[in-house]
């Protein structure tokens, strides 16, 4: 800390940053001391620390950004860090339908005890921007924390936060209650009912998807199908967003916490962080789905991000669950319950078949019938430049995938 100050060009200046770096030592001190937690109450252990501070590792890292994933973070538990519930749950969750949340940041304890260092550098420690809005000795302001989404998304810090985890959801364990989990009561009284008569849950015809899922920004009676204002002179064969694209999915704890609840015995309970989040195995700043087209989007001017997420682990980007002809069909004439893992960061693996319907819809028996796929297959084996827009933005002008020529192999052979 004193180091960086013997730059300074002018005593006093070095006097007040001193005098203010002070003051905030004593302020963090108190917090750190005043609050529950175990993990950094001992004040002997903190100064041994503070004798060894991290390693340091080759390339200097940025604290302004939280990173779950270094080795030291990964090694503890969640709840070194996160504790359910956080004091704060009252005010985000209010009425009747309230619950135990975890909606704030880890306190201070959580990280004095290997990041002394970083707290004490300078008069704004970067440090502190990752929690706080304008962080100060006086300043407990804090960025919403990412839960509940709702509140989180549309905050400054939000609007660029990328969260480093995937929700694992397994369905096939859950089959058995969709359809009466609609509130968070009902979820509640269901379960309550399979506990007493000790017998499993049977499968309910899925037709509750809709608890969870509902489309994304519907067009519904609206006059205008698209996102965004289209351009006038449009073509037929251009692409632009339309409403009603995606399914949306849960973006808090309101339903999963109605059954799975602290104490309730029903693992896992809300402090098992773990079991429900698990660590993306993508990066996914970088490594998008192909049918995104980041220059299309960004002229198209959509902000929304949750759109844009949706869109980027897209491989048909076209399909549009709202277009009638697909929102009269069952979920699960295309989404197989016990193929869905919403852990592995793909997004909803659709097999190219279901596209087929039963009656032939996009790949018919003969090109005659009119089937997307045969005439696109058709124009590709004419062509070998020919790129496939019936479905796809981007993917289309890549070589026709085995999945394919197989699906059209399974129903021409019909
Ligand atoms: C060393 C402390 C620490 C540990 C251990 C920790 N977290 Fe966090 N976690 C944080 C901090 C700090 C934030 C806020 C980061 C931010 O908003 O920039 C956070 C944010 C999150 C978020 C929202 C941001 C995102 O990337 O989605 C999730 C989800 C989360 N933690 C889950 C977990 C889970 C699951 C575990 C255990 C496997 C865990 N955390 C362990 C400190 C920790
Ligand atoms: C058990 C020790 C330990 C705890 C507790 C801990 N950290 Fe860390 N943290 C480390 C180590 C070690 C590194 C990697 C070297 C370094 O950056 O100092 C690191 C790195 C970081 C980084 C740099 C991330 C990057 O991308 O390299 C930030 C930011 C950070 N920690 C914030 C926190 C916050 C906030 C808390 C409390 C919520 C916390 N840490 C708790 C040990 C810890
Ligand atoms: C990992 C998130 C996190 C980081 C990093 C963090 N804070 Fe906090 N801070 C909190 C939380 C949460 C509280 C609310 C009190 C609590 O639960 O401990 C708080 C409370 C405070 C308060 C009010 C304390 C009181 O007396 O009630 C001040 C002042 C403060 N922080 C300043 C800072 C400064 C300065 C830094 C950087 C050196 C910093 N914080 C870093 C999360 C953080
Ligand atoms: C006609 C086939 C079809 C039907 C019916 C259908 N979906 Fe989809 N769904 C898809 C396709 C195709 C995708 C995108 C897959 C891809 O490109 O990776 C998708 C994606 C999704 C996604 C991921 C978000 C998104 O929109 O990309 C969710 C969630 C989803 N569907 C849920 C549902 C639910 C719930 C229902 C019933 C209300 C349903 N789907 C009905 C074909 C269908
Ligand atoms: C209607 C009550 C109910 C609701 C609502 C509910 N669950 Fe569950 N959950 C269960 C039951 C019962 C089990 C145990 C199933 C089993 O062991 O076969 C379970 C098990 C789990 C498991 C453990 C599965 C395993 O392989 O160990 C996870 C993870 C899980 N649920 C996540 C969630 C998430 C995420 C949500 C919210 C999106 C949620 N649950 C909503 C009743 C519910
Ligand atoms: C029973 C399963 C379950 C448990 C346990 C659980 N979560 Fe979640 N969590 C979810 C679901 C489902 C969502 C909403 C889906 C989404 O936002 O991706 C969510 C959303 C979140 C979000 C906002 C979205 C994001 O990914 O950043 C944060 C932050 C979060 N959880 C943190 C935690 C922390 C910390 C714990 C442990 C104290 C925890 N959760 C325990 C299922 C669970
Ligand atoms: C209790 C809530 C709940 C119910 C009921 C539910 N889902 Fe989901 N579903 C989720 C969650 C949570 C996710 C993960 C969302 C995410 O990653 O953003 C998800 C993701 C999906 C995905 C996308 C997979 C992915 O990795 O993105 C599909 C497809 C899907 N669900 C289909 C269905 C269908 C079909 C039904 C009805 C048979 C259904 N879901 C019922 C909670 C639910
Ligand atoms: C009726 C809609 C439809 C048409 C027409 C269509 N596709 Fe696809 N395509 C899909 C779906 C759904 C997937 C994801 C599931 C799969 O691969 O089965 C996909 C996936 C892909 C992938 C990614 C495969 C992978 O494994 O990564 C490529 C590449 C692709 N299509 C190329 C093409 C080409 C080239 C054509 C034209 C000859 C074409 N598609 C026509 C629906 C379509």
């Amino acid at each position: 800390m004193l180091k960086g100050l013997t730059f300074m060009p002018q005593r006093t200046v070095k006097l007040v940053v001193f005098a203010a770096a002070l003051i905030l030592c004593v302020y963090l001190l108190r917090v750190s001391t005043a609050a529950k937690s175990g993990v950094a109450s001992a004040p002997q252990k903190r100064l041994r620390s503070q004798k060894n501070p991290p390693a340091k590792t080759p390339a200097q890292p940025a604290y302004a950004k939280f990173n779950h994933n270094v080795p030291q973070h990964l090694a503890q538990n969640c709840d070194a860090c996160h504790k359910f519930p956080t004091a704060n749950w009252k005010e985000i969750h209010q009425g009747k339908d309230a619950y135990e949340d975890i909606t704030d940041y880890p306190s201070h304890p959580s990280c004095l005890n290997c990041h002394r260092q970083q707290f004490f550098k300078g008069a704004q420690p970067t440090i502190c921007t990752i929690c706080h809005t304008n962080p100060g000795p006086r300043h407990s302001s804090r960025h919403p924390f990412p839960n509940p989404r709702e509140l989180f998304e549309p905050s400054p810090k939000g609007q660029s936060a990328v969260s480093q985890y995937e929700v694992f959801f397994p369905h096939d364990k859950h089959e058995g209650f969709f359809g009466q989990m609609m509130t968070r009561r009902s979820a509640t009284l269901r379960y309550a009912a399979f506990q007493q008569s000790a017998q499993p849950a049977a499968p309910a015809a899925p037709t509750g998807c809709a608890t969870c899922h509902q489309l994304y920004q519907a067009q519904g009676e609206a006059a205008d199908e698209y996102v965004t204002p289209a351009p006038k002179d449009l073509k037929d064969e251009d692409f632009w967003l339309k409403k009603g694209t995606f399914m949306g999915a849960p973006t808090s704890h309101a339903t999963c916490f109605a059954c799975h609840t602290q104490g309730g015995g029903l693992k896992p309970e809300p402090s098992d962080c773990a079991r429900c989040h698990k660590l993306s195995p993508l990066d996914k700043l970088t490594e998008a789905q192909s049918d995104f087209d980041a220059k299309l989007a960004a002229n198209m001017a959509i902000k929304d991000k949750t759109m844009l997420e949706k869109w980027r682990r897209r491989q048909a980007g076209k399909f549009r669950h709202e277009w009638f002809s697909h929102a009269e069909l069952k979920c699960s004439d295309c989404h197989k319950i016990a193929e869905i893992n919403t852990a592995s960061g793909k997004g909803a693996v659709v097999n190219v078949l279901s596209c087929g319907g039963s009656g032939g819809c996009h790949i018919t028996p003969t090109s005659d019938e009119g089937g997307a796929l045969n005439f696109e297959i058709d124009q590709r084996q004419a062509k070998a430049t020919f790129q496939c827009t019936k479905c796809h933005v981007n993917e289309g002008k890549k070589p026709l995938p085995e999945s394919h020529s197989k699906a059209l192999a399974a129903i021409t052979k019909k």
